[in-house]
Order: structure tokens, then C-alpha cells, then sequence
């Protein structure tokens, strides 16, 4: 058998990120978070690929030095061409073509989405892959997807928002609080301390397995206004009851959808990824699919649920192995589809 080091790289939003694989191993997998967005409670495109040019060469340098190898040992380079932010994936992919070039060794092209279910193939000790076929929930700041995914590179897309990310519902629920960006986690932790039915917000109405949540944020905007007029310290003394309010109903909008979708395909492999997946909640109501419904859940580690390298890396692999590599005049895809 073949010893194949691959380095994957990803720039799609406002993580750089550097990844070694060796066979299906994770050798090092470095990511330089971009603080600066923190001071604007979002992504500033701009500002991100300013950042990724600044941090692309010291994280591949550091993901090569943690790995114990040199470049010339690289067998190939992967890199995100998209989903994403076009700025961003410019550098990774400017990067990666240049040292491939340089190097003479085979180009990958990535899809983000298919890196986030993928990532459940990574080698690791202890961690049982999904069997095929299963259904793959993708949930972050950018994304959520249901996606029925038969093998590798057979993959469907069978429902996704038409609008913001569940991850977005998370941030911006937790802006008009005046929790920090990304709210996501403080959420979680003050909803483990609430009562998830003190406050009551519907559920929008949407068909089949596609998700909204741009009307529930505009609920709670909407809830926290009357209330307040009420009580100025309605926030404060009720913060928990609301997070707690707020996480239930999403946990719920997201429950209801994957149900139908395994109900409809009749598969009960389920997995999940994407930064959301570390929420308590979700995970709390997976295993409690697995007693309910027959499920089996697949959550990976947190360092492979959050944008990462080593989900590029372990694609990359895939399609070494396959012997599918990128042209050198690939661009990056904005809106890059599965
Ligand atoms: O995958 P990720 O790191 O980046 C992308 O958006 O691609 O996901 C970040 C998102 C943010 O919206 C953040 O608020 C959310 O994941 N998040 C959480 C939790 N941890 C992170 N949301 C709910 N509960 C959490 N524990
Ligand atoms: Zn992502």
C-alpha cells in the first residue's frame, strides 16, 4: 500500500487553516482564528482575506513543522474552491496552486460542504465512520443543509435554508440580547440554566425539508421589543428563560425536519457537522433520536465539526486515491454546489 501525505488547505470564510493527513491520519491540523471580526458581530469580508493573506504561509509552515515533514515529501495539495467568501477563497486558492505548481505535484479542488460530512472520515481512534447510505445535517454560521449521502462523492442535497443559517438564528437571537458574536456558546450555556417553555416562538412554516429562520429572528426582535417597553430589565431578568426559549425552538425546527427527512428515505445513519453541532442541545436530542426513532448518530470531535483544514485534507485523500485532481486554471466558486 501507498504512504500518501496530503496538505489541505482552507480559506472559505475567517479561518486559515492547515491540515496534514497521512493515509486517513490526522497529523496536524492548525487554524488561525480571525479575532478582528469579533468588534463588528459579523464577518467582514474585507477584512477576512486581508487576514488569510497575512496567515496563509505561517499555518502551512506550522502544520508542515507539527507534522515532522518537509514539502518535498507532500504528495498532493488540497484546497476549499468553495462555498464561501470570494476574497477568502482566493487566497487558499492562489496559495495552494502555486505550491502545487512549484512542488509539480497534483492540485485537489474541495467543497467546503462536502468537507464538513466527510470530515466523519477521518481516521481516529475509537470513532466509528458512518455506513452508506446516511443523512448528514450541516449546521453552522454559513450553512445548513440536510444532505443524503449514498457514498464519498455521491451526495444529494434533499433540504437547506432559503434563507439565513441556523447558525445566524444563534448570533443574531443572541445580538438583540446583547450577548458577543459568536453568541452561539453562551447561548448553550445559559439555556442548560432556563426554562426552555417560559417563552413560547413559532415555528415557521416551510415545505418539505427546506428550513427558514429569518422570520424567527425577526420574532424574537419583535418579542424583545414589546417586552422591554414593559420592562427595561426584562432582558436581565429573564436571560436564562430566553436562551433557554430561544435554543429549545431551534433544536426543535431542526429535530422536525431531520425526522421527516429520515422518515422519508427511510434512513436511520445519522450525522452531523458544522460549528452548531457543539450545542448541548442538539446533541442531547440526537441520542435521544437513537432511544425514539432507532436511530445511530455519528457527532464527530469539536476540532472537525468547526471550519477546519483536516476535512480538506481527508477529501483530498478520497480523491488522491481516485485519481480525480483539479486543472491548474481551477478558480474558486463563490457558490460552489454539492
Ligand atoms: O462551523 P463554524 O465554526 O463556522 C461557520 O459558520 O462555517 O460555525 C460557527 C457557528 C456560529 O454561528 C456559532 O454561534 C455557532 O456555530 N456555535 C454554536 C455553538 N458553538 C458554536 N451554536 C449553538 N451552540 C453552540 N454551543
Ligand atoms: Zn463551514
Amino acid at each position: 500500500s501507498q504512504n500518501i501525505y496530503i496538505l489541505g488547505i482552507e480559506s472559505s470564510c475567517d479561518d486559515t487553516a492547515a491540515s496534514i493527513i497521512y493515509n486517513g491520519r490526522i497529523l496536524s491540523n492548525v487554524i488561525a482564528n480571525q479575532k478582528i471580526h469579533e468588534a463588528y458581530g459579523g464577518v467582514v469580508p474585507e477584512l477576512a482575506s486581508r487576514a488569510h493573506q497575512q496567515n496563509i504561509v505561517p499555518v502551512v509552515h506550522q502544520a508542515l513543522e507539527k507534522a515532522g515533514i518537509t514539502k518535498n515529501e507532500l504528495h498532493a495539495i488540497a484546497f476549499t474552491k468553495g462555498p464561501g467568501l470570494m476574497g477568502s477563497l482566493l487566497v487558499g486558492t492562489s496559495f495552494a496552486k502555486s505550491l502545487a505548481y512549484g512542488l509539480n505535484i497534483p492540485l485537489i479542488d474541495v467543497n467546503h460542504m462536502q468537507g464538513h460530512i466527510l470530515a466523519h472520515y477521518i481516521d481516529e481512534d475509537g470513532y466509528n465512520k458512518p455506513p452508506f447510505p446516511f443523512l448528514a445535517m450541516t449546521i453552522s454560521g454559513g450553512h445548513t443543509q440536510i444532505v443524503k449521502v449514498d457514498h464519498y462523492f455521491d451526495m444529494t442535497v434533499i433540504g437547506e435554508t432559503i434563507d439565513d443559517a441556523v447558525g445566524e438564528a444563534f448570533d443574531k437571537s443572541g445580538k438583540i440580547l446583547g450577548l458577543g458574536y459568536p453568541a452561539g456558546p453562551e447561548i448553550d450555556k445559559r439555556a442548560a440554566l432556563g426554562n426552555p417553555k417560559a417563552f413560547k416562538f413559532t415555528k415557521p412554516k416551510v415545505d418539505g425539508l427546506n428550513f427558514s429562520f429569518s422570520g424567527f429572528k425577526t420574532a424574537v426582535l419583535y418579542f424583545i421589543q414589546r417586552e422591554v417597553k414593559a420592562n427595561p430589565n426584562f432582558i436581565e431578568e429573564n436571560l436564562n428563560d430566553i436562551c433557554a426559549s430561544i435554543q429549545y425552538t431551534i433544536i426543535g425546527i431542526l429535530m422536525d425536519k431531520l425526522k421527516l427527512a429520515s422518515k422519508q428515505t427511510g434512513i436511520k445513519n445519522i450525522a452531523i457537522g458544522g460549528g452548531v453541532s457543539a450545542n448541548s442541545g442538539i446533541r442531547k436530542a440526537l441520542k435521544d433520536g437513537e432511544q425514539k426513532f432507532g436511530w445511530t448518530t455519528y457527532i464527530p470531535k469539536f476540532e472537525f465539526t468547526t471550519d477546519n483544514a483536516a476535512m480538506i485534507a481527508i477529501v483530498g485523500y478520497l480523491k488522491f486515491l481516485e485519481g480525480d485532481f483539479a486543472e491548474q486554471n481551477v478558480v474558486a466558486s463563490a457558490r460552489l454546489k454539492i
